[in-house]
């Protein structure tokens, strides 16, 4: 059945309250009592089956009572008894239903869950929930929620998996000074998902920021592709605990979802141009000032100060934060030489002195503001006798005022006794960045330029080679029938095939006598490899030689592989001993593809080899990709310098490797019984020399 559009869930003309009651203290009084106390725009419907008033409305006893089509019904009654009222609710064609209730698969009753969200589908119905505390929505005034009332409306929307935690940031958001245009509280997310939200919110004119708490995604590919619609629009700022081992645990029991691995979550976010905060409260300043600012028309920054030590701490946390402070020294003495002090410093930051008074002071703001080469400026003060405190407002409202008719950023960051104090408080009040700390203040700057980094990066389509997943998949179904959920070395080899990779030349041999034979139609020197469906890390039992150069060292080899495995195992299964041609040294990289729970495909970069897991300088980013994003992946890593070539060795092919990576993720995208494929190690070249795939391991997904 067609669903309903999405925006009768933010601009309802009518909205009804199941379980509305009479009795103040109970959630089914407060919901009623925000969304009349808040002045909703449209009509309300309490329902109770026992009748009565409520606030000076009829309560009435049966929502197939009323004659006009419902938008939203709220159901605030005991889980138990949510099923039913849907049934009602479905007979009388409600478009949304809110279900606060609590009772469902947060606390294991994932099928009561299912049926009701079943239910609500097969009825064209959409469900926000269960387990939630409502939603507001200030297009019109509109708080059915049982948290607080007087929602300061404004540009912030939020959408919170924790009800707790959304309804602690309606109070704090009014604290600093946040006007929301939308909150949502999501809960199990049983049918309605932070996708289905954004794609409203992307639209919606009065949302400038959009900020998510989240503990788990369960349809992480969607939200992906929402996401990047989003951010192409708006900034998006993500809160997700469970960043630690322990957190993650916590979480996943919490709201009984999948949360995906970290360092996956964090890097497709970064891919998908969403700013991720360490907390609440750096989101919420980011929130604050980003929905204050206009993004600036470049990176250049300039720091104005009058003390060298927070000038120092200031320049500190541009580095920590990536903002690149501007560095034209003649520019620079050019433009500021007229208003620093002989023992100053023009050198960024510019440092006035603890003489400086306003008036230098404002100048030289004003010669940055003037500057068009210098885009955005943080002006650090610590409180002087050089300038009292109303000076000091005076001059920042009216800074703050120029640089935003010329769109330029200008953040303050000032320091001092109850005056400076109570200074900062005032001008937050009118929406001015004023900051008591540098590094809060850089922080939301650097927000700023990695949204505004990722605005301007060149949006180039994305990549993948023709390939016939049909061979694949043939191997594939082999390997079922085989009940293996994992391919065998040479179907390995055949799957890279088909995407034109091509392993060392091998055989397979099932005697010594063989394995001399097979070695000597490859030429030497060879490698030996056990082949055995008990052992998946071959070289940690010593089923892997390598450089063996003639005859004798074959037959000593064999010997040597099978008298390992066994003593890993006794009774190992040993299918026969691979003979491979053995590649010249070079650098070892591992490529890396795996089908995320969350995520879906997802394409991994790293230094390879036997120290992979101990290193774990690995990238990642969720498919597909185009070549400039894999390019940026490996650039990320803290080995990339070492494929640039160090202490005069040459430059490696990386042009290689990103064309194997284009394989590797087309070949998981096309084929979608692929859970894990990953080749390590690649041999990297030197430039224009090409790399060479060693070795390939492919797992299958659980059928
Ligand atoms: N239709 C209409 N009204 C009904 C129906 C029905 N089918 N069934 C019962 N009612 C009435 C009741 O008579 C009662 O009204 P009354 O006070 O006049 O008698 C009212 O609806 C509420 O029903 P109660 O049985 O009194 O339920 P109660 O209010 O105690 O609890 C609630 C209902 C709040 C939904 C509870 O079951 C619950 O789930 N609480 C948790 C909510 C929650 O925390 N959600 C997550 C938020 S996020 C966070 O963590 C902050």
């Amino acid at each position: 059945m067609n669903k309903p559009d999405i925006k009768y869930l933010f601009e309802p003309k009518n909205i009804a309250v199941i379980g509305a009651s009479s009795r103040p203290g109970k959630i089914g009084y407060t919901i009623v009592e925000n969304i009349v106390g808040e002045g909703f725009t449209g009509t309300v419907y309490p329902i109770n089956p026992g009748g009565g008033e409520i606030l000076g409305l009829t309560m009435i006893r049966d929502i197939e009572l009323i004659e006009e089509d419902i938008d939203v019904a709220v159901i605030s009654i005991p889980a138990a008894a949510v099923y039913d009222a849907v049934v009602k609710c479905a007979r009388k064609h409600v478009k949304f239903l809110t279900i606060i209730s609590s009772g469902f698969s947060e606390v294991g009753d994932l099928e009561e869950e299912r049926r009701i969200v079943r239910l609500a589908r097969e009825n064209g119905m959409r469900i926000l929930g269960p387990n939630i505390f409502g939603h507001y929505s200030a297009r019109v005034s509109l708080n059915a929620t049982f948290g607080p009332r007087n929602i300061r409306a404004g540009n912030v929307a939020i959408v919170t998996q924790s009800g707790a935690l959304g309804i602690a940031m309606i109070g704090k958001t009014a604290v600093q000074n946040i006007g929301l245009s939308a909150i949502i509280s999501v809960g199990n997310k049983g049918d309605i998902d932070e996708a289905d939200l954004l794609e409203y919110l992307i639209k919606q004119d009065e949302t400038k920021i959009i900020l998510m708490y989240i503990e788990g995604i369960q349809q992480g590919e969607r939200l992906v592709r929402v996401l990047k619609l989003a951010t192409r629009v708006k900034p998006v700022v993500v809160i997700k605990s469970g960043r630690s081992k322990r957190g993650a645990v916590a979480a996943a029991s919490h709201t009984g979802s999948l949360a995906g691995t970290d360092e996956i979550f964090d890097a497709v976010m970064r891919q998908c141009g969403v700013l991720r905060a360490e907390s609440v409260q750096e989101a919420l300043e980011w929130c604050r000032y980003l929905s204050a600012t206009q993004l600036p028309s470049g990176l250049n920054t300039v720091i104005v100060t009058n003390g060298g030590g927070v000038g120092v701490m200031a320049t500190d946390a541009c580095e920590k934060y990536n903002v690149p402070l501007f560095s034209d020294h003649g520019r620079l003495q050019a433009t500021f030489e007229s208003v620093t002090p002989g023992f100053g410093s023009t050198k960024n930051p510019i440092d006035l002195t603890g003489q400086a008074s306003g008036v230098e002071y404002r100048l030289a703001l004003e010669k940055a503001l003037a500057d068009p080469d210098i885009h955005a400026v943080l002006a650090l003060y610590c409180e002087t006798s050089m300038m009292s405190a109303d000076q000091l407002s005076d001059l920042i409202r009216s800074v703050y005022q120029e640089y935003k008719l010329k769109r330029k950023p200008v953040l303050f960051s000032i320091f001092g006794g109850v005056i400076t104090e109570q200074t900062i408080t005032d001008l937050n009040r009118e929406a001015i960045p004023v900051y008591r700390d540098v590094y809060e203040a850089v922080s939301c700057l650097g927000a700023q330029f990695s949204y505004y980094r990722h605005q301007t990066a060149n949006a180039v389509p994305e990549t993948a080679i023709p390939i016939n997943p049909g061979l694949i998949n043939e191997i594939i179904l082999a390997a079922r029938k085989d009940n293996r959920q994992f391919l065998l070395a040479d179907e390995g080899q055949a799957v890279l095939n088909e995407a034109g990779l091509v392993l060392p030349k091998s055989g397979i041999a099932r005697s010594i006598h063989d394995a001399v034979t097979l070695a000597d139609s490859l030429g030497y020197p060879v490698v030996m490899k056990v082949v055995s469906r008990d052992i998946l890390h071959k070289s940690d039992v010593g089923g892997v030689l390598l450089d063996l150069e003639n005859r004798e060292e074959v037959l000593d080899g064999y010997q040597t592989i099978i008298h390992n495995c066994k003593a890993f195992r006794p009774n190992v299964l040993i299918e026969g001993i691979e003979i491979v041609e053995q590649i010249p040294p070079g650098m070892e990289v591992i490529i890396g593809g795996r089908r995320d729970r969350a995520f879906g495909p997802i394409l991994m970069f790293g230094l390879g080899g036997i120290y992979v897991e101990v290193m774990k300088d690995v990238s990642f980013r969720a498919l597909p990709l185009n070549r400039s994003q894999i390019r940026s992946m490996i650039k990320e890593t803290r080995s990339y310098p070492l494929l640039l070539g160090v202490r005069g060795e040459a430059r490696k092919d990386i042009d290689e490797i990103v064309e194997v990576m284009v394989k590797v993720g087309t070949i998981l995208e096309a084929c979608p019984d692929i859970a894990d494929i990953e080749i390590n190690p690649l041999m990297v070249f030197e430039q224009g020399q090409g790399v060479k795939p060693v070795d390939v391991r492919i797992m299958l997904t659980e059928n």
